[in-house]
């Protein structure tokens, strides 16, 4: 499995059998990005909610054949008016795919498409691929049931936001690491507009200051 941060909250998963996942796509406006729409390709698209900045690129991305989109029935009522396949989930509810399973998981945030229309519940999204658990909690402010879900599951990278304003920021993120517990925690949502300015590096001392391990991935970067 390898993992990729495309920047804001935007994700790159290819499985060791080459399926392509990508999680909340927004790319092109996004001067922090290290890649253009044009350039990624994707079977899967799971997107956490219905938001400018995580809906982003996905319909330019998307193949209308062969890209199957995962997301909450709302906002796949809405993907499916525009053509594309969709896989429908709920909040709670998981699925086993050829990648791997996928579980979709609360998040304390709205969910409201570009055009004005309701984008269901926003969710996070639980990634069991390859052996390997990885959360990534879309946007989300904090919350208690953070500690079930660190019980329920050993998550190995937590992909969780920093940036405040809409999210959580940096103190609140610290303490959601501390209930859920992951090897390692990978901040996002920081740094691509003015409201969400933060230094993942004073995250990422902090959570040592906790004993626990973070890690900044760089836009680009992949493990
Ligand atoms: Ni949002
Ligand atoms: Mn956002």
């Amino acid at each position: 499995m390898k993992l990729t941060y495309l920047g804001h909250s935007a994700f790159k998963i290819v499985t060791n059998n080459g399926i392509t996942i990508l999680i909340d796509p927004y790319v092109d406006k996004n001067p922090l990005a290290p890649i253009k729409a044009k350039h990624l390709q994707a079977d899967y698209i799971v997107l956490t909610h219905a938001h400018g900045d995580h809906l982003g690129d996905a319909f330019s991305i998307a193949n209308m054949n062969n890209t199957v989109f995962i997301c909450v029935s709302e906002l796949a009522s809405y993907v499916a008016k525009k053509g594309y396949k969709v896989h429908a989930m709920q909040i709670g509810g998981a699925f086993t795919y050829d990648f791997g399973k996928l579980r979709l998981t609360m998040a304390l945030h709205g969910s409201m498409t570009p055009d004005g229309l309701y984008g269901g519940l926003a969710a996070g999204v639980i990634l069991e691929v390859d052996g390997v658990t990885i959360y990534h909690c879309g946007d989300t402010g904090i919350f208690g049931d953070m500690k079930m879900i660190g019980e329920m599951f050993k998550i190995n990278y937590l992909l969780v936001p920093i940036g405040g304003n809409y999210t959580m920021d940096i103190d609140d993120a610290v303490l959601a690491v501390k209930m859920i517990t992951p090897d390692i925690a990978i901040p996002m949502h920081y740094n691509t507009f003015p409201a969400i300015i933060a230094n993942p590096e004073e995250f990422v001392k902090k959570l040592e200051a906790e004993g626990l391990l973070g890690m900044v991935m760089q836009p680009g970067e992949e493990m």
